[in-house]
């Protein structure tokens, strides 16, 4: 069958003829590929800058942004049935006994750094015909959301750090306990029943990640500003205004005007891995805030940070600041709710992300250079 793969040590990358996976246990599940998203990593595999193939193995497969449809099942397998929109999770836990995380079934907080991550991480991915899994990695997709269902796993990068900031944030008489992760975005009502002030979010990048994050903290009612460069005259700032958010050009407004436009940052969600960018908006976080970093930067020269002013700040204004990788169960399920009630309330919105697909005979020239647009992916079935 036809995959796509990375050889790492011949610096190069390409379609290649892979032997068809076939069930192995009875908790197996045989997939048929339909769409695989590209995004930054898939970009640094292929610079050679990251992701490692399997252990004895010259290549990866890669792809980890997938949809597929399920073609056949094992004997046992109860989580899906044949002809299943599905959605594959990404890590696989490591064999450590003692990983209690791993042992959980949280390998996105894996302990030891053994975990295995199909497409990037000793094991191969999805950008192929047909892979096999086991069930217990399967997330059913509504069949209405099939033509933007790629876009569940880079959701679920919101998704979790959302779980995360609720939980974090219930430190606060905010609002989480009124209503869990779904309220966060507001604080409690008034005696007299008026709605409580919405939380303010700030969203550094608008790639993918940073839109979708965008529209996860939209839809918990966060007042979201998207803070980029290039966002002048761009079909982006309309799609960012299309979901009652707010697009902020970099180039006409400098980081330390921001508190001024938006009023206390309550939540910076870092969508762009640009370190030196991320350390100056975290000067402006308001009181009690919390900063939550999502990109991976690439490895630059040092950056200046005034370390003092940066310190005093997170005492004296109560703050948070916390990386999120890798996404649960929890995660790939709020993100389908999600995509669906995302649908329902900017029906234009979902598609206009994916702003182009090619065929999978056409992956390496996509991956060879720099796209424009937003979201590629690479199709694979009809
Ligand atoms: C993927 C995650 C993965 C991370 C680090 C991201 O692109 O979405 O699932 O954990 O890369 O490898």
């Amino acid at each position: 069958m036809k995959a796509f793969a990375v050889f790492p040590a011949q610096r190069r990358f390409d379609l290649i003829n892979h032997p068809e996976p076939a069930l192995a246990s009875p908790h197996d599940v045989q997939l048929r590929m339909l769409d695989v998203g590209i995004c930054g990593t898939d970009r640094e595999i292929c610079a050679f800058d990251y992701g490692t193939p399997p252990d004895g193995s010259d290549h990866l497969v890669l792809g980890h942004e997938s949809l597929g449809q399920v073609l056949a099942v094992g004997a046992e397998v109860t989580r899906v049935k044949v002809g299943d929109f599905v959605v594959p999770m990404v890590r696989r836990p490591c064999a450590d006994p003692d990983c209690a995380p791993c042992r959980a079934g949280r390998q996105d907080f894996c302990a030891t750094g053994a975990y295995t991550e199909r497409g990037i991480m000793r094991a191969h991915g999805f950008m192929a015909e047909r892979v096999v899994d086991h069930e217990q990695y399967m997330n059913v997709l509504p069949a209405a959301l099939r033509p933007v269902g790629v876009l569940v796993e880079p959701l679920t990068i919101a998704e979790k750090a959302l779980q995360q900031l609720a939980q974090a944030q219930e430190r606060l008489p905010w609002q989480a306990r009124h209503g869990g992760a779904a309220a966060i975005g507001q604080e409690p009502a008034h005696a007299d029943g008026t709605p409580g002030r919405a939380h303010r979010a700030v969203v550094i990048g608008a790639g993918p990640v940073g839109l979708l994050g965008a529209m996860a903290l939209r839809l918990r009612g966060f007042d979201t500003y998207v803070y980029s460069r290039s966002l002048a005259n761009d079909p982006r700032a309309d799609l960012i205004r299309a979901m009652g958010a707010t697009p902020v050009i970099a180039e006409t407004t400098p980081v330390d005007a921001l508190p001024s436009l938006t009023g206390g940052i309550d939540v910076v969600y870092e969508a762009a891995g640009a370190s030196a960018l991320a350390f100056d908006v975290m000067r402006q976080l308001g009181i009690n805030g919390a900063f939550i970093f999502t990109g991976v930067p690439g490895r630059k020269a040092p950056v200046p940070v005034d370390t003092d002013a940066l310190m005093r700040q997170m005492v004296l204004r109560n703050q948070l600041v916390f990386g999120t990788v890798n996404a649960n169960r929890d995660a790939f399920e709020a993100a389908i709710a999600d995509l669906t009630a995302a649908q329902a309330r900017w029906p234009d919105l979902l598609p206009a992300l994916i702003t182009r697909r090619v065929p999978i005979e056409q992956a390496k020239d996509v991956l060879a250079a720099p796209t424009a647009g937003i979201k590629t992916a690479v199709s694979i079935g009809a």
